[in-house]
């Protein structure tokens, strides 16, 4: 009997982004994954500004902000950890990243989160 062994190759040129997204008319959340060629993309904001360009208009994220590290709103969960993505790079030898939106507050849709009155001023780490 033939023993398979499943192997995965990754194509260095590519990132595999999977993003917690949110149906908020279905009330339904799942990961949905993209594969993005890194190109000259730098931060993790160039990667969805790709997916939603390229890929899938369908995305809900914070677009059209500050891109300078000031407003916060671009700020959701990388890897598990807040962070803001205009300024959050993605290096040459990551070859995946995981998106969610952040913890506090209510998601509306995917990575969009309703910060409510409170002011947006989580601390990336
Ligand atoms: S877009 Fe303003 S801090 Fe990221």
């Amino acid at each position: 009997m033939l023993n398979y062994r499943k192997v995965i190759v990754m194509n260095k040129d590519m990132v595999k982004v999977d993003i917690e997204r949110y149906d908020p008319e279905k009330n339904r959340k799942y990961i949905q994954t993209y594969e993005v060629p890194r190109g000259t993309k730098v931060r993790v904001l160039d990667f969805l500004n790709y997916i939603f360009e390229e890929i899938d208009p369908s995305l809900a994220y914070r677009r059209h902000l500050c891109n300078a590290k000031m407003c916060n709103a671009c700020m959701m969960m990388v890897n598990d950890k807040p962070r803001l993505v205009c300024w959050e790079v993605v290096s040459s030898r990551q070859n995946e990243i995981t998106l969610s939106p952040l913890k506090r507050g209510k998601v509306i849709k995917d990575l969009v989160v309703d910060f409510g009155d409170k002011d947006n001023n989580e601390e990336s780490q």
